[in-house]
């Protein structure tokens, strides 16, 4: 419902406006330039730990490094609840600024990852990419988050800055797993600070 909402907003703003790529349209077709991903702060009696961090390789290119341990599969019965917030034009973030909910977590994220999800698994050395992921600890030297983008993500956001925490529950609701990524959505023409 809310990106079909999303969606038909989308096409109404962009039908409105002569030249989609006018500089000052708040939302278009972007550039995605993660910035960080870390763990969350709260992880009590987490079964998906999420040990990973970013760190810059050279001036443009930051790499997801760390583990990340299964204790229990990645599979249907987990729920991915994706909230982002907005970075606040006079700063801070405001929160609720997009939800996102899907059940099947693996198969959700494999669909909407695109070709990253290979990559993902790839730099993590994960057996299989197909869904489930198998009880596991998977390491990485470094997963290069610019290939992050080539995924199946809309080509089209509001440019802007965001907090992005992933929440994984079980059937009971209950949080297994969370973290977090900070990102920018930015003009392709503009070049990340
Ligand atoms: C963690 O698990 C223990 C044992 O099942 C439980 O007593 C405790 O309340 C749980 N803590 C949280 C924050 O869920
Ligand atoms: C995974 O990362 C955590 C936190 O950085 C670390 O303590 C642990 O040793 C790592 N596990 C493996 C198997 O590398
Ligand atoms: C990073 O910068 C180098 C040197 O300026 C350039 O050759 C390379 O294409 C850039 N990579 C990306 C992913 O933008
Ligand atoms: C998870 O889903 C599988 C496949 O449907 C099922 O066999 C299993 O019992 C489920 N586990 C839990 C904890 O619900
Ligand atoms: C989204 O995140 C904000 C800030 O962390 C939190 O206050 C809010 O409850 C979250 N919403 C949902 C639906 O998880």
């Amino acid at each position: 419902m809310m990106i079909k909402t999303f969606g038909l907003v989308l096409f109404f703003s962009l039908s409105q406006s002569k030249n989609r790529f006018m500089p000052n349209l708040p939302l278009g077709e972007y550039c995605l330039v993660i910035d960080k991903v870390y763990r969350c702060e709260s992880r009590t009696n987490h079964t998906i730990q999420f040990n990973v961090y970013s760190s810059k390789k050279t001036s443009n290119i930051t790499e997801m490094k760390g583990n990340i341990t299964f204790l229990i599969p990645f599979d249907v019965n987990l729920t991915v609840d994706i909230n982002f917030s907005s970075w606040g034009s006079t700063g801070g973030w405001i929160p609720n600024y997009y939800i996102l909910i899907r059940k099947k977590a693996c198969s959700s994220l494999r669909n909407l990852y695109g070709n990253a999800w290979f990559k993902y698994i790839n730099a993590f050395n994960v057996p299989t990419d197909r869904c489930p992921t198998p009880v596991g600890t998977y390491i990485t030297s470094g997963y290069d988050l610019t290939k992050f983008e080539d995924n199946n993500l809309p080509k089209v956001f509001f440019y802007g800055k965001y907090k992005v925490v992933f929440h994984f529950k079980n059937v009971e609701n209950k949080v297994v797993g969370c973290m977090v990524a900070e990102l920018n959505f930015i003009r392709p023409w503009e070049t990340p600070i």
